[in-house]
């Protein structure tokens, strides 16, 4: 895939009222983006929008949920009356849960599910005609490095982001031939209310390492690749160090994983 232009790039964000969301936005209509956003949260989006005045971007901001698919319709309605066609789709909207499989309520796996998987990939389904008639369009899916390598006590968060990356590898390969492009970008612990917003059972997990990235420099990574036409990014060194040793010798990892996760 060639390379992108920020400038003027047209783009839908979920997941816009924190965290890595909102540095993108931030980022990308700092670089001439006009972008539509969504998260539950009204004010923080409006804050966004006030922002971007400043900005040689613009932003408009829709509130809602979006793993409801009414909610899903009427963002793409809205892209459809405001330019008729979009270049950039960006799901991030995410939530995690921690501990143990065995003692979880079903629903927690449910709901992680809808959030991660099923909404990002229904809001795909519903938008792809929008990004069909779009300019070098591009679908950036927030997995996570745990999309690519799992570890203990967060088994639906791990399953829901291994899901997302296997959608995303199989749909680039099934719309490249349309230049539409597909990148996967896995983050490893950013410093987010992502850990203040975790599903029950998450005592003492906490983005406290000075190891952690922050959101700006995810939402710099991501760019970046956007701007490139990358198809995946792993964003840190440790990030790649655990994918590879995956790869390379899973059974090393396994035991690595067994004895030093929390
Ligand atoms: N932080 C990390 O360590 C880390 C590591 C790897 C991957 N990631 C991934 O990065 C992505 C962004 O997470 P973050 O770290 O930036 O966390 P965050 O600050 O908690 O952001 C999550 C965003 O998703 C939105 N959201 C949650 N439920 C939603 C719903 N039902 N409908 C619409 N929006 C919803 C939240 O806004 P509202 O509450 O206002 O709806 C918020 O804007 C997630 O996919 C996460 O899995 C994070």
């Amino acid at each position: 895939m060639g390379r992108r232009s920020i400038q003027a790039m047209r783009g839908l964000i979920t997941g816009a009222s924190s965290g890595i969301g909102r540095e993108l936005t931030r980022q990308l209509a700092a670089g001439g983006a006009q972008l539509l956003v969504t998260a539950r949260r009204a004010e923080p989006l409006d804050s966004l929008v006030e922002a971007s005045q400043d900005m040689p971007g613009r932003v408009f901001a829709m509130a809602g949920d979006v793993t409801d698919p009414d909610h899903r319709a009427r963002l793409s309605d809205a892209v459809r009356q405001r330019w008729g066609a979009f270049d950039l789709l960006v799901n991030n909207a995410g939530v995690g849960a921690v501990g143990p499989f065995a003692e979880a309520d079903p629903e927690r796996l449910r709901e992680v599910f809808e959030l991660n998987f099923f909404a990002a990939v229904e809001l795909i389904r519903g938008t792809l005609p929008l990004l069909r008639v779009g300019r070098t369009p591009v679908i950036v899916n927030i997995g996570s490095v745990l999309g690519h390598r799992a570890v203990p006590r967060k088994s639906e968060y791990c399953a829901s982001k291994f899901a997302l990356h296997g959608f995303s590898d199989s749909l680039r390969a099934e719309l490249a031939p349309e230049g539409i492009g597909v990148l996967l970008v896995s983050p490893s612990t950013t410093r987010t209310e992502f850990f203040d917003r975790l599903l029950e059972g998450a005592d003492g997990v906490a983005a406290s390492s000075s190891r952690v990235a922050s959101a700006g420099s995810v939402a710099r990574h991501t760019i970046r690749a956007i701007r490139r036409g990358r198809d995946e990014i792993i964003l840190t060194p440790g990030g790649k160090l655990l994918v590879w040793l995956d790869r390379l010798c899973p059974t090393l990892a396994n035991r690595l994983i067994a004895r030093y996760a929390p």
